[in-house]
């Protein structure tokens, strides 16, 4: 075969033994995918190394550092409109791995980094797999989270090498999988340290030693007696994380299993078809949506400014929110001083970090203690004047904040980020007592900080552009999703939540039981019922954030909500709510009986949500259509698989749901009256 010719993305060459390496370098792109042309001449490749001399054995490789190759192109799926074309691209895909699972010299994938969806489907269908056992080798087959399978023979070849439980929780959870993991479950043959990974690949090719074989047990775990035993299990787990008709990939890839795994040929055609009807489907169209709204996010964190070289971050304030965040700060790699008046708050904080970085960093001794190093409690505020970054988070109340600010602005130093974490005051009156208002942002994080992914980068009218740049900068630094909105009642996230959340006590007024009111939710596909999220988040905050909505926008606050907190049910923190607690943990409701319309009840709780989605829009609280969606699914969870609270209603038919609308305001009140933005989208 002729090396190094034509090919724009794949590099052959021979050596001195004969073995070909194909180098994957994909041309303009840091990553390597398996996307149309880099397969196309993957294609023509083959059919070179048929027709010419076989060489010794043939080697996959990255050229690229940071890894192997991390799938398929998503963009391609976005354009395909038939199950047909579909199908004909996934069977390109398995014809290609078949004709490398056919070659008649030795296979080898030798893997660095990543090595994932498609990228593991050809190294599974090599003859060997060789890793490098460094910390950032991950293989993973993550189409699931897309709502899709693996398509190009993975649901056939992993079950096979490794087992029926491990390949099907690979597959069924997306997550990586590290190469010292990898090589106990048998997904590779060997894991060596980086100089090795070229002279066991070699010994391997001239050894030829006999294909890895699963263990009898796993290889048990696929026989026709036990499958549907196994398969019951299987579904009764899955059911638990997800509806089969919110999410059918994962029964999709039971099924294959279950039914086809006697007869890989057929399992294989059934594969593409299965792919293929899954691909074009609702679900898996919205979570690549929700994958591109993710990137949308993670882009408006980059910024031309050169300033944003944050290294030092001050948080004011060790509460709830003060603390997680400098917790996470601190777990990111910053230097972190955390302020409080009381010492005592301080400590709680301290013992709060050892717990999440001891979660995070399951094992590593040496990284929990350099983050418990990097939070550096400082009663005194010493932290001030060093810092890139300075985060306020003390209580909630205006007097106290621009009291604070006062004595911040003349000892910051003039280019450092002054942040506030407020839920609900307007920055235009915090900002009034500053020398320079412009230079206040609002940082405003969710709770739990370490398990809510977005971050509200919000302005108002005289907060300088730059400013905000940065800022949305640095919650990338920290792992997060900025979403620029504007200072107004509850920004956005709040501001849809609420009435979302006060319908459903409302609903609960009129008597049906909390527990079906959360279930009619969950069905929806949210994923916490609102009456169990506002026991969370505390019936007194709720009622505060009502309140100031309510002053502004059509929101009132229902008498049942005001009444439980004088009484002080508060929520799961005072032990009774919506719900009753013990220990902190929910006592499971007696079931009750009830005979409710759901679906009526369903459209009254989301149709809020989504008539506010619509005046944010109107009211430019957010850029656009993206923006806001992006904002409420990673901001409240809403149903990813429904693309977020806009894309539903365009799904739904605008002109419908404003109908729908019209119809609830009628019978439940003006909360419902379509807002004016509904005849431009319409
Ligand atoms: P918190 O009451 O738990 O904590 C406030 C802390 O600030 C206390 O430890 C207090 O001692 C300290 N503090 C008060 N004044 C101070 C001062 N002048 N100097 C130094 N420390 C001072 O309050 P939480 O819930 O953490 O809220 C803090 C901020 O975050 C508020 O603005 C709130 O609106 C906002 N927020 C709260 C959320 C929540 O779910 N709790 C969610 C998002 C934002």
């Amino acid at each position: 075969m002729a090396d190094n010719k034509h090919y724009s993305h794949w590099k052959p060459l021979t050596d001195a033994e004969g073995i070909l390496w194909l180098h994957l370098d994909q041309q303009n792109s840091s990553t390597n995918v398996l996307c149309v042309p880099v397969l196309e001449e993957l294609e023509t490749i083959l059919v070179e190394i048929k027709s010419s001399h076989l060489p010794s054995g043939v080697v996959f490789v990255s050229d690229k550092e940071s890894g192997f190759i991390a799938g398929a192109d998503i963009k391609e799926f976005t354009v395909i409109d038939n199950v047909d074309q579909a199908v004909k691209h996934v069977q390109r895909g398995q014809r290609i791995m078949d004709e490398i699972a056919a070659l008649k010299c030795p296979t080898v994938a030798m893997i660095h980094g990543y090595c994932m969806g498609g990228g593991f489907e050809l190294a599974l269908a090599c003859d060997y797999r060789i890793v490098d056992d460094g910390p950032t080798t991950r293989l993973s087959l993550p189409e699931v989270q897309l709502g899709i399978h693996p398509g190009f023979g993975g649901t056939v070849r992993l079950p096979r090498l490794i087992g029926a439980p491990a390949a099907m929780d690979i597959m069924l959870t997306g997550k990586p999988i590290n190469a010292r993991k990898a090589k106990k479950l048998g997904m590779v043959d060997y894991a060596v340290p980086t100089r090795q990974l070229i002279p066991a690949t070699k010994k391997t090719i001239m050894d030829h030693p006999p294909l890895h074989q699963p263990t009898k047990m796993q290889a048990l775990t696929n026989h026709m007696l036990i499958r549907p035993i196994l398969k019951q299990m299987i579904l009764k787990t899955v059911a638990k994380k997800a509806r089969k008709d919110h999410y059918p990939a994962p029964y999709a890839i039971i099924d294959l299993w279950a039914k086809y795994f006697d007869d890989p040929v057929k399992m294989l055609e059934e594969e593409a078809k299965s792919e293929a009807r899954l691909v074009i489907g609702p679900t898996a169209q919205n979570l690549i949506r929700v994958f591109f709204l993710r990137e949308t996010l993670k882009a408006l964190g980059k910024t031309e400014n050169t300033n944003t070289n944050f290294k030092h971050v001050h948080v004011i304030g060790a509460g709830v929110m003060g603390g997680d965040i400098a917790a996470w700060c601190a777990l990111r790699g910053f230097q972190v001083t955390l302020q409080d008046r009381h010492e005592k708050n301080i400590a709680k904080v301290m013992k709060r970090a050892h717990k999440l970085f001891s979660k995070k960093m399951r094992g590593n001794r040496l990284g929990i203690i350099d983050a418990m190093d990097r939070l550096q409690p400082d009663i005194k505020g010493l932290g001030v004047p060093k810092a890139d970054v300075v985060i306020e988070a003390i209580v909630e109340n205006i007097e106290a904040k621009q009291g604070l600010y006062k004595e911040l602005e003349s000892r910051m130093k003039s280019d450092a980020l002054l942040t506030t974490n407020t839920s609900s005051i307007p920055l235009e009156v915090l900002s009034t007592v500053l020398k320079n208002p412009e230079r206040l942002v609002g940082l405003h994080f969710f709770n739990p900080v370490a398990q809510m992914p977005l971050i509200e980068i919000v302005t108002a009218n005289n907060t300088s552009k730059e400013v905000a740049e940065r800022t949305a900068a640095f919650a990338t630094q920290i792992d997060r999703l900025p979403l620029p909105v504007k200072s107004g009642p509850g920004f956005l996230v709040n501001r849809i939540l609420m009435p979302y959340m006060l319908e459903a006590v409302r609903i609960h007024e009129e008597g049906v039981p909390a527990s079906v009111i959360d279930k009619i939710a969950l069905q929806f596909g949210m994923p916490m019922g609102p009456l169990a999220l506002a026991d969370t988040v505390g019936l007194d905050i709720c009622l505060s954030v009502a309140g100031i909505l309510s002053k502004e926008l059509d929101v009132t606050v229902p008498e049942s909500l005001k009444k439980m907190v004088e009484e002080g049910k508060l929520g799961a923190k005072s032990g009774s709510g919506f719900y009753e607690y013990s220990e902190g943990k929910q006592v499971k409701p007696e079931k009750t009986e009830s005979n409710v319309d759901s679906h009526s009840l369903q459209d009254r709780m989301i149709g809020r949500m989504i008539n506010e989605s619509v005046a944010c829009l109107r009211e430019s609280v957010v850029a656009n259509k993206d923006q806001l969606d992006a904002g409420v699914i990673f901001g409240t969870g809403f149903s990813p698989f429904r693309g977020g609270p806009l894309n539903y209603a365009q799904s739904e038919g605008y002109q419908s749901y404003q109908t729908r609308l019209s119809e609830m305001e009628k019978n439940h009140g003006t909360g419902f009256k379509p807002d004016s933005g509904w005849e431009k989208l319409a």
